[in-house]
């Protein structure tokens, strides 16, 4: 059985946990394949919300096995705290978390580097969650990184951790003027994390092909969204890893033509978190309104996101990079009310008009959407449990949409938990897709 790929279509914070949570009822195994504990993905039931970071979102479902794969850069501490919550609320991990033993470390002189460099950065700080994120991974590619497996061999975790604190020190002190860190008690706490991770760690790579030959059931959990990508995102105000589907492959060690669906999970409006080019966005009261309606605060950092209209144009240039095969639309409830609805279907820029997303921040920054403008509608909507049960206003606002982006929508979210959620509604939407494939001109 081949394996899925659920993946953020904007800039984060789509709703993919609560989407991965739900579909994990039909999977055998959810893996992380990218980023660390800079997501934060929101899962409802039992009237209870939880704020996964690391751990895969089937944990919550006894029957999933939940893989943190060799591309995610694991912050140790994060991890265990996150593992110790889980057990807390009654589930069980023992056999169910598996780790990557080729997965990077984040330690604490990565949060710190972060911390100076933002701060160097001044006006044209990226706005980083401060995880560590960015200079975890650069180790990783300058060869000089710590691995899970080297957590497994204290005098061999000494020897590369006492190196690296002592050059990132003389970075600390010497570029950024900054305090440095204590080698010896950086050491002392994570010699220690050998008995607590050893139950996990594994050769994932070696675990998914297996069981992907035995047509066990997979789903890749992306983190972040298409737009944070560190090669198609808005540079450099993107994260430093790849969400976008060909970032599963690598991050988890599963072949290409292992993947026959993509999933891309779209909030039906976009937010942003942290600085960077945002053509939509809109910092008005209908700004405002989706914020406070939206409850749009990082689930990670608490910070407020910026808010503004769906963006087709960017949407449309995720879905090519991706290759969505199926949409699921987050979030419309937060939509009921609203007057007008606009969605952006091009930018103007220079005069022109062109439906390609230009992903360097200089053009971005300087393009005016074009709208297009749709009547709203009154209705909750937050307990439709069929497409039909929707206003007549939203179907069309879904059928725009599938239509433009040429990919159809399967699945329709109008709330936080399990429930509110409409499944199979591409058969009622009945989108003329036979434009197919999206590419802009
Ligand atoms: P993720 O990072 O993509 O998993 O998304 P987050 O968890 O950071 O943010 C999504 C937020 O929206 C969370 O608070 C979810 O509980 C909530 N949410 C998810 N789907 C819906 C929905 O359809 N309607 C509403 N109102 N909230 C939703
Ligand atoms: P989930 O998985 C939204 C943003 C940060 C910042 C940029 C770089 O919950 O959707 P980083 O700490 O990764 O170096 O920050 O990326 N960012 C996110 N925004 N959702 C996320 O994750 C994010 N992870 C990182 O705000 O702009
Ligand atoms: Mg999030």
């Amino acid at each position: 059985m081949p394996v899925t790929v659920v993946i953020g279509s904007q800039w984060g914070d789509e709703g993919k946990g609560k989407v991965v949570d739900l579909l994990s009822e039909k999977i055998d195994i959810v893996a992380r394949y990218q980023g660390g504990a800079n997501a934060g993905h929101t899962i409802c039931f039992d009237e209870k919300t939880f704020v996964l970071h690391l751990v895969p979102s089937g944990i919550f479902h006894e029957g999933v096995t939940c893989v943190i794969g060799n591309g995610v850069v694991i912050d140790p501490v994060a991890l265990m705290r996150e593992v110790q919550t889980i057990k807390d609320l009654g589930f069980s991990v023992d056999g169910r978390l598996l780790i990557s033993h080729n997965a990077h470390l984040i330690m604490p002189y990565h949060k710190r580097i972060e911390e100076v460099r933002e701060r160097a950065r001044d006006e044209g700080a990226i706005g980083t969650t401060g995880r560590g994120i960015g200079p975890a991974y650069v180790d990783k590619f300058a060869r000089t990184g710590i691995r899970v497996v080297d957590l497994l061999d204290r005098d061999v975790l000494r020897k590369k951790l006492t190196a690296s604190i002592e050059e990132k020190n003389a970075i600390l002190r010497s570029v950024y003027g900054a305090e440095v860190l204590d080698v010896d008690a950086i050491i002392d706490e994570y010699v220690e994390f050998d008995k607590i991770i050893d139950p996990f760690v594994t050769d994932t790579t070696q675990y998914l092909c297996s069981a992907i030959a035995e047509g066990k059931r997979v789903m890749a959990e992306g983190a972040q969204g298409s737009l944070l990508d560190v090669d198609f995102g808005t540079y450099p105000f993107v994260t430093s890893s790849h969400p976008t589907a060909g970032g599963c492959c690598t991050g988890l060690g599963i072949p290409p033509t292992s993947v026959d669906s993509v999933i891309g999970i779209v909030k039906a409006y976009s937010t942003r978190v942290g600085n960077g080019p945002f053509p939509t966005e809109l910092e008005d009261e209908t700004g405002e309104r989706l914020r406070a309606t939206g409850h749009e605060f990082g689930a990670t950092t608490g910070r407020p996101r910026r808010c503004g209209w769906l963006d087709l144009v960017a949407l449309n240039y995720a879905s090519m990079i991706n290759g969505f095969t199926e949409l699921c639309i987050t979030k419309l409830d937060v939509l009921s009310g609203l007057d007008e609805i606009r969605v952006c279907v091009a930018y103007r820029y220079n005069g022109k008009v062109s439906t390609r997303f230009p992903s360097e921040v200089q053009t971005l920054t300087n393009v005016e959407p074009v709208y297009e403008s749709f009547p709203g509608w009154a209705e909750d909507i937050s307990s439709a449990s069929n497409l039909n049960d929707l206003p007549a206003n939203a179907i069309s606002y879904l059928r725009f949409v599938s239509e433009y982006l040429q990919v159809p929508i399967e699945t329709v979210s109008t709330g936080p938990k399990r429930a509110q959620t409409v499944t199979g509604a591409a058969r009622e939407l009945k989108a003329d897709l036979s434009r197919r494939p999206a590419v802009a001109p």
